[in-house]
Protein backbone atom coordinates (compact mmCIF):
# COMPACT_ATOMS: atom_id res chain seq x y z
CA UNK A 1 0.00 0.00 0.00
CA UNK A 2 1.52 3.39 -0.73
CA UNK A 3 -0.25 6.52 1.18
CA UNK A 4 -0.58 10.12 -1.42
CA UNK A 5 -1.24 12.78 0.48
CA UNK A 6 -2.00 16.16 -1.30
CA UNK A 7 -3.99 13.81 -4.12
CA UNK A 8 -6.11 16.22 -5.44
CA UNK A 9 -3.28 18.42 -5.83
CA UNK A 10 -0.78 19.45 -9.13
CA UNK A 11 1.97 16.44 -8.36
CA UNK A 12 -0.47 13.82 -6.50
CA UNK A 13 -3.28 13.55 -8.77
CA UNK A 14 -0.92 12.79 -11.62
CA UNK A 15 1.04 10.34 -9.05
CA UNK A 16 -2.17 8.34 -7.77
CA UNK A 17 -3.03 7.64 -11.60
CA UNK A 18 0.45 6.91 -12.66
CA UNK A 19 0.63 4.35 -9.37
CA UNK A 20 -2.82 2.79 -10.48
CA UNK A 21 -1.25 2.07 -13.72
CA UNK A 22 1.63 0.07 -12.03
CA UNK A 23 -1.30 -2.07 -10.51
CA UNK A 24 0.00 -0.72 -6.98
CA UNK A 25 -2.59 -0.34 -4.05
CA UNK A 26 -3.09 3.57 -3.26
CA UNK A 27 -4.94 4.98 -0.21
CA UNK A 28 -5.45 8.76 -1.65
CA UNK A 29 -5.40 11.18 1.16
CA UNK A 30 -7.42 14.82 0.56
CA UNK A 31 -8.97 17.50 3.61
CA UNK A 32 -12.10 17.81 2.15
CA UNK A 33 -14.71 14.90 2.47
CA UNK A 34 -16.65 16.08 -0.74
CA UNK A 35 -13.64 14.93 -3.09
CA UNK A 36 -13.61 11.35 -1.48
CA UNK A 37 -16.05 10.24 -3.98
CA UNK A 38 -13.88 11.75 -6.87
CA UNK A 39 -10.77 9.70 -5.41
CA UNK A 40 -12.39 6.43 -5.29
CA UNK A 41 -13.69 6.37 -8.52
CA UNK A 42 -10.08 6.32 -9.67
CA UNK A 43 -10.02 2.55 -8.27
CA UNK A 44 -7.85 3.64 -5.17
CA UNK A 45 -9.06 4.02 -1.37
CA UNK A 46 -9.87 7.55 -0.27
CA UNK A 47 -9.25 8.76 3.40
CA UNK A 48 -9.56 12.17 4.94
CA UNK A 49 -6.87 13.81 6.95
CA UNK A 50 -5.58 17.18 7.69
CA UNK A 51 -1.85 17.86 7.80
CA UNK A 52 -2.58 19.45 11.15
CA UNK A 53 -4.18 16.03 12.92
CA UNK A 54 -1.90 14.05 13.92
CA UNK A 55 -4.41 10.88 14.82
CA UNK A 56 -5.59 11.49 10.65
CA UNK A 57 -2.62 11.51 9.18
CA UNK A 58 -1.54 8.49 11.56
CA UNK A 59 -4.48 5.97 10.65
CA UNK A 60 -3.62 7.56 7.31
CA UNK A 61 -0.20 6.00 6.88
CA UNK A 62 -1.76 2.51 9.09
CA UNK A 63 -0.57 -0.50 6.84
CA UNK A 64 1.35 1.68 4.16
CA UNK A 65 4.91 0.92 3.41
CA UNK A 66 5.67 3.90 1.39
CA UNK A 67 4.48 7.17 1.11
CA UNK A 68 4.18 10.63 -1.14
CA UNK A 69 4.26 13.88 0.92
CA UNK A 70 3.52 17.07 -0.61
CA UNK A 71 2.10 20.08 0.54
CA UNK A 72 0.82 23.46 -0.82
CA UNK A 73 3.04 26.40 -0.56
CA UNK A 74 2.21 27.63 2.79
CA UNK A 75 3.39 29.27 5.77
CA UNK A 76 2.48 26.25 7.90
CA UNK A 77 4.04 23.50 5.56
CA UNK A 78 7.55 22.92 7.78
CA UNK A 79 4.79 22.01 10.76
CA UNK A 80 2.60 20.29 7.79
CA UNK A 81 5.07 17.93 6.94
CA UNK A 82 6.91 17.35 10.24
CA UNK A 83 3.58 16.09 11.86
CA UNK A 84 2.83 13.71 8.79
CA UNK A 85 6.90 12.37 8.99
CA UNK A 86 5.87 11.90 12.45
CA UNK A 87 2.81 10.17 11.94
CA UNK A 88 4.46 7.98 8.66
CA UNK A 89 7.07 6.86 11.26
CA UNK A 90 4.31 5.88 14.46
CA UNK A 91 2.56 3.78 11.47
CA UNK A 92 5.41 2.09 10.50
CA UNK A 93 6.04 3.24 6.98
CA UNK A 94 9.54 2.40 5.45
CA UNK A 95 10.52 4.80 3.12
CA UNK A 96 9.02 8.57 2.36
CA UNK A 97 9.28 10.23 -1.17
CA UNK A 98 9.20 14.11 -0.40
CA UNK A 99 8.27 16.97 -2.76
CA UNK A 100 10.00 19.82 -2.10
CA UNK A 101 12.03 21.74 -4.89
CA UNK A 102 15.37 22.64 -7.02
CA UNK A 103 18.06 23.88 -5.12
CA UNK A 104 16.83 23.17 -1.35
CA UNK A 105 20.01 22.20 0.32
CA UNK A 106 21.17 23.55 4.12
CA UNK A 107 23.32 26.01 1.83
CA UNK A 108 20.35 27.41 -0.26
CA UNK A 109 20.02 31.02 0.57
CA UNK A 110 16.53 31.66 -0.90
CA UNK A 111 13.57 31.24 1.62
CA UNK A 112 12.29 28.56 -0.52
CA UNK A 113 15.29 26.57 -0.35
CA UNK A 114 15.46 27.09 3.36
CA UNK A 115 12.44 26.09 4.33
CA UNK A 116 12.52 22.76 2.13
CA UNK A 117 15.83 22.17 3.50
CA UNK A 118 14.44 22.48 7.12
CA UNK A 119 11.68 19.40 5.73
CA UNK A 120 14.64 17.41 4.39
CA UNK A 121 17.18 17.31 7.10
CA UNK A 122 14.27 16.41 9.36
CA UNK A 123 13.13 13.25 7.31
CA UNK A 124 17.03 12.63 7.25
CA UNK A 125 17.18 12.59 11.09
CA UNK A 126 13.90 10.79 11.33
CA UNK A 127 15.76 7.49 10.11
CA UNK A 128 13.29 6.50 7.28
CA UNK A 129 14.40 5.78 3.88
CA UNK A 130 14.07 9.32 1.39
CA UNK A 131 14.16 10.73 -1.78
CA UNK A 132 13.25 14.09 -2.69
CA UNK A 133 12.03 15.15 -5.81
CA UNK A 134 13.05 18.55 -6.17
CA UNK A 135 11.79 20.48 -8.81
CA UNK A 136 11.71 23.39 -10.97
CA UNK A 137 8.52 26.16 -12.25
CA UNK A 138 5.97 23.60 -13.44
CA UNK A 139 4.08 24.23 -16.32
CA UNK A 140 1.20 23.92 -15.32
CA UNK A 141 1.18 27.45 -13.86
CA UNK A 142 0.86 28.86 -16.72
CA UNK A 143 -3.23 27.72 -16.36
CA UNK A 144 -3.14 30.33 -13.45
CA UNK A 145 -3.21 33.03 -16.14
CA UNK A 146 -4.99 31.13 -19.19
CA UNK A 147 -8.30 33.23 -18.62
CA UNK A 148 -6.24 36.25 -18.68
CA UNK A 149 -4.60 35.33 -21.60
CA UNK A 150 -7.41 33.86 -23.66
CA UNK A 151 -9.50 37.18 -23.33
CA UNK A 152 -6.29 39.66 -23.82
CA UNK A 153 -3.46 37.73 -25.79
CA UNK A 154 -1.20 38.21 -23.41
CA UNK A 155 1.37 36.36 -21.01
CA UNK A 156 2.26 37.79 -18.23
CA UNK A 157 6.03 37.48 -17.58
CA UNK A 158 6.85 37.41 -14.52
CA UNK A 159 10.32 36.11 -14.69
CA UNK A 160 12.45 37.99 -16.83
CA UNK A 161 14.34 35.40 -17.67
CA UNK A 162 14.82 31.74 -18.66
CA UNK A 163 13.46 28.80 -17.07
CA UNK A 164 13.68 25.35 -17.40
CA UNK A 165 9.97 24.63 -16.64
CA UNK A 166 8.81 21.03 -16.19
CA UNK A 167 5.77 19.36 -16.22
CA UNK A 168 3.36 17.83 -13.38
CA UNK A 169 2.91 15.01 -14.68
CA UNK A 170 6.79 14.42 -14.92
CA UNK A 171 7.54 15.11 -11.10
CA UNK A 172 4.62 12.55 -10.83
CA UNK A 173 5.94 10.18 -12.57
CA UNK A 174 9.08 10.25 -11.58
CA UNK A 175 8.04 9.96 -7.72
CA UNK A 176 5.84 6.98 -8.51
CA UNK A 177 9.06 5.26 -10.11
CA UNK A 178 11.02 6.07 -6.53
CA UNK A 179 7.69 4.92 -4.67
CA UNK A 180 7.77 1.57 -6.67
CA UNK A 181 11.04 1.09 -8.03
CA UNK A 182 14.41 -0.31 -5.83
CA UNK A 183 17.68 1.79 -5.68
CA UNK A 184 16.00 5.41 -4.94
CA UNK A 185 16.82 5.64 -1.16
CA UNK A 186 18.79 8.41 -0.35
CA UNK A 187 18.48 9.99 -3.92
CA UNK A 188 17.59 13.96 -4.32
CA UNK A 189 16.74 13.98 -7.68
CA UNK A 190 16.87 17.69 -9.10
CA UNK A 191 13.70 17.84 -11.87
CA UNK A 192 13.53 20.23 -14.37
CA UNK A 193 12.28 20.19 -18.73
CA UNK A 194 14.56 19.68 -21.35
CA UNK A 195 15.04 23.21 -22.38
CA UNK A 196 15.32 27.18 -20.95
CA UNK A 197 12.40 29.32 -22.16
CA UNK A 198 12.23 32.85 -21.71
CA UNK A 199 8.51 35.00 -21.29
CA UNK A 200 8.85 35.69 -25.33
CA UNK A 201 9.07 32.15 -25.82
CA UNK A 202 6.39 31.20 -24.01
CA UNK A 203 4.70 33.79 -25.76
CA UNK A 204 5.73 32.35 -29.42
CA UNK A 205 4.43 28.87 -28.38
CA UNK A 206 1.32 30.45 -27.59
CA UNK A 207 0.87 32.38 -30.28
CA UNK A 208 2.01 29.47 -32.66
CA UNK A 209 -0.29 27.03 -30.55
CA UNK A 210 -3.52 29.09 -31.19
CA UNK A 211 -2.61 30.88 -34.07
CA UNK A 212 -3.68 34.15 -32.18
CA UNK A 213 -1.30 36.47 -31.99
CA UNK A 214 0.28 36.59 -28.12
CA UNK A 215 2.71 38.86 -26.55
CA UNK A 216 4.83 38.88 -23.77
CA UNK A 217 4.77 41.25 -21.31
CA UNK A 218 6.67 41.86 -18.23
CA UNK A 219 4.83 41.98 -14.61
CA UNK A 220 7.19 43.45 -12.09
CA UNK A 221 7.30 41.87 -8.81
CA UNK A 222 5.60 44.29 -6.63
CA UNK A 223 2.42 43.52 -9.15
CA UNK A 224 3.12 39.72 -9.05
CA UNK A 225 3.24 39.72 -5.38
CA UNK A 226 -0.34 41.48 -5.30
CA UNK A 227 -1.85 39.35 -7.83
CA UNK A 228 -0.25 36.50 -5.93
CA UNK A 229 -2.14 37.48 -2.73
CA UNK A 230 -5.13 38.63 -4.70
CA UNK A 231 -5.19 34.82 -5.48
CA UNK A 232 -5.45 33.69 -1.53
CA UNK A 233 -1.66 33.37 -1.76
CA UNK A 234 -0.25 34.64 2.03
CA UNK A 235 1.77 37.51 2.38
CA UNK A 236 5.17 35.70 3.19
CA UNK A 237 4.57 32.66 0.77
CA UNK A 238 3.94 35.32 -2.18
CA UNK A 239 7.19 37.47 -1.05
CA UNK A 240 9.52 33.83 -1.28
CA UNK A 241 7.74 33.36 -4.82
CA UNK A 242 9.10 36.81 -5.87
CA UNK A 243 12.47 36.66 -4.45
CA UNK A 244 12.30 33.35 -6.38
CA UNK A 245 11.87 35.01 -9.97
CA UNK A 246 14.13 37.62 -9.44
CA UNK A 247 17.37 34.87 -9.83
CA UNK A 248 15.44 34.10 -13.37
CA UNK A 249 17.34 37.46 -15.21
CA UNK A 250 20.50 36.09 -13.79
CA UNK A 251 20.07 32.72 -15.88
CA UNK A 252 20.03 31.03 -12.49
CA UNK A 253 16.58 29.41 -13.31
CA UNK A 254 17.71 27.99 -16.44
CA UNK A 255 20.10 24.70 -15.58
CA UNK A 256 18.59 21.46 -17.00
CA UNK A 257 18.84 18.28 -15.49
CA UNK A 258 18.74 15.13 -16.97
CA UNK A 259 16.68 13.47 -14.30
CA UNK A 260 13.46 12.53 -15.86
CA UNK A 261 14.89 10.69 -18.77
CA UNK A 262 17.67 9.11 -16.54
CA UNK A 263 15.18 7.96 -13.93
CA UNK A 264 12.22 7.14 -16.64
CA UNK A 265 14.51 5.88 -19.54
CA UNK A 266 12.29 8.56 -22.05
CA UNK A 267 12.58 12.33 -22.68
CA UNK A 268 11.22 14.98 -20.35
CA UNK A 269 7.86 16.50 -21.58
CA UNK A 270 8.30 19.66 -23.47
CA UNK A 271 6.28 23.08 -23.00
CA UNK A 272 5.34 23.33 -26.31
CA UNK A 273 3.37 19.93 -26.40
CA UNK A 274 1.84 20.75 -22.83
CA UNK A 275 -0.06 24.22 -24.36
CA UNK A 276 -1.06 22.18 -26.88
CA UNK A 277 -2.75 19.47 -24.46
CA UNK A 278 -4.38 22.53 -22.85
CA UNK A 279 -5.11 25.04 -26.18
CA UNK A 280 -8.68 25.51 -25.61
CA UNK A 281 -7.70 26.98 -21.74
CA UNK A 282 -5.46 29.86 -24.18
CA UNK A 283 -8.52 30.05 -26.36
CA UNK A 284 -11.56 32.53 -25.88
N1 LIG B 1 4.19 25.31 -8.52
C1 LIG B 1 5.49 25.33 -8.75
O1 LIG B 1 5.95 25.85 -9.78
C2 LIG B 1 6.45 24.69 -7.78
C3 LIG B 1 7.79 24.58 -8.13
C4 LIG B 1 8.68 23.95 -7.24
C5 LIG B 1 8.23 23.43 -6.04
N2 LIG B 1 6.91 23.57 -5.72
C6 LIG B 1 6.48 23.03 -4.42
O2 LIG B 1 5.53 22.02 -4.67
C7 LIG B 1 4.62 21.96 -3.58
C8 LIG B 1 3.21 22.03 -4.13
O3 LIG B 1 2.97 20.85 -4.86
P1 LIG B 1 1.56 20.60 -5.55
O4 LIG B 1 1.35 21.72 -6.52
O5 LIG B 1 1.49 19.21 -6.02
O6 LIG B 1 0.59 20.81 -4.31
P2 LIG B 1 -0.84 21.54 -4.34
O7 LIG B 1 -1.59 21.10 -5.54
O8 LIG B 1 -0.63 23.00 -4.09
O9 LIG B 1 -1.48 20.98 -3.00
C9 LIG B 1 -1.63 19.60 -2.76
C10 LIG B 1 -2.90 19.30 -2.01
O10 LIG B 1 -2.75 19.58 -0.63
C11 LIG B 1 -4.07 19.47 -0.08
N3 LIG B 1 -4.16 20.28 1.14
C12 LIG B 1 -4.26 21.62 1.25
N4 LIG B 1 -4.33 21.99 2.54
C13 LIG B 1 -4.31 20.83 3.27
C14 LIG B 1 -4.37 20.54 4.65
N5 LIG B 1 -4.44 21.51 5.57
N6 LIG B 1 -4.32 19.24 5.04
C15 LIG B 1 -4.24 18.25 4.12
N7 LIG B 1 -4.18 18.46 2.78
C16 LIG B 1 -4.21 19.74 2.37
C17 LIG B 1 -5.02 19.97 -1.16
O11 LIG B 1 -5.94 18.94 -1.44
P3 LIG B 1 -7.39 18.81 -0.73
O12 LIG B 1 -8.13 20.10 -0.98
O13 LIG B 1 -7.94 17.65 -1.48
O14 LIG B 1 -7.10 18.54 0.71
C18 LIG B 1 -4.11 20.10 -2.39
O15 LIG B 1 -4.69 19.58 -3.56
C19 LIG B 1 4.96 23.12 -2.65
O16 LIG B 1 5.75 22.65 -1.60
C20 LIG B 1 5.78 24.03 -3.52
O17 LIG B 1 6.71 24.80 -2.78
C21 LIG B 1 6.02 24.15 -6.55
Amino acid sequence: MITVFGATGTTGAPLVDALLAKGVKVRAVTSDPAKLDKLKAKGCEAVTANFTDTAALEKACAGADRIYLVTPAHLDMRQWKANAIKAAKAAGVRHVVLATGLGASPKAGLTFGKWHSETQELLKESGLDWTFVQPTYFMQNLLWQAGSIARDGVYHDDLGGPVSWIDARDIAEVAAEALTGEGHAGKGYGLTGPEALTGEDIAAILSEVTGRSITSAPLAPDEAKAAMISGGMQDEVAAAMVELASIAPKGYLASIETTVSDVLGRPARRFRDFVAENRDAFVK
